[in-house]
């Protein structure tokens, strides 16, 4: 079978393209309001793209009535903003994270969130998650009249204790149990891990 994307409906793609790119890693992203309420929700159109400088992208669609997104607008507003990583353990405060709510209610109340200061910029991370990046908008693109990527500058990295070995930088796989987007309200662990041959890596590298 052979599909032009062209002849496709948007819906169509999307079914198509997050049907088959599989997992996708959820960046949970915490903001504030211009009204000062926090807010969060999930985006996996999500990924790191580069190192030097660290780079990661989050693609916004619009909102059911076509308008921006919280997220997008607070982030457009400040210049900043944070993702949290998910793991297990917030897969369900997660997803209802990403119910639609009226500005001036937060998430964070709604999930049983904890919103904890950052270093770097304005808005909160999430206290509840195990890593959390500290990004400021690096460059917008814009897609689409109401779509657009979003490329941030990590600037810092929070990570719960014993994540990261403090001499080598690597992080602790073990101890790390990130879940991903399937599709739709469909999610996996990464449980299942496995070798090919070759060296591992050694602990100061
Ligand atoms: C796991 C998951 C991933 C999502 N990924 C995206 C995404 O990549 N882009 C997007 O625009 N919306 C995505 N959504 C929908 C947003 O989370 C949802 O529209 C949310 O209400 C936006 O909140 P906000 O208006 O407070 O920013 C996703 C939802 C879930 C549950």
């Amino acid at each position: 079978m052979e599909l032009a994307l062209a002849a496709l409906t948007p819906s169509e793609r999307y079914k198509l393209l997050t049907g088959f790119v599989i997992p996708r890693p959820i960046a949970w992203i915490s903001t504030t309001s211009a009204g000062g309420v926090s807010n969060c929700a999930p985006f996996s159109f999500f990924n790191v793209v580069a190192d030097d400088p660290p780079l990661l992208i989050v693609g916004f669609g619009p909102g059911s009535a076509g308008e921006p997104k919280h997220s997008l607008k607070n982030i457009r507003r400040t210049g900043e903003f944070v993702v949290n990583l998910v793991e297990e353990a917030n897969a369900n405060a997660m997803h209802r994270s990403s119910d639609e709510i009226p500005e001036d209610e937060s998430e964070f109340a709604l999930a049983g969130l904890t919103a904890a200061p950052s270093v770097r910029v304005s808005h909160p991370r999430i206290a509840e998650a195990s890593v959390s990046f500290e990004c400021k908008v690096y460059r917008r693109i814009e897609v689409h009249p109401l779509r657009e990527l979003i490329l941030g500058e990590i600037l810092l990295v929070h990570a719960r204790d014993g994540l990261i070995d403090v001499r080598s930088k690597r992080v602790n796989e073990a101890l790390y149990r990130p879940i991903g987007r399937l599709y739709a309200n469909r999610y996996c662990t990464t449980r299942q891990r496995f070798n090919l041959p070759g060296d591992l890596p050694g602990e100061a590298t």
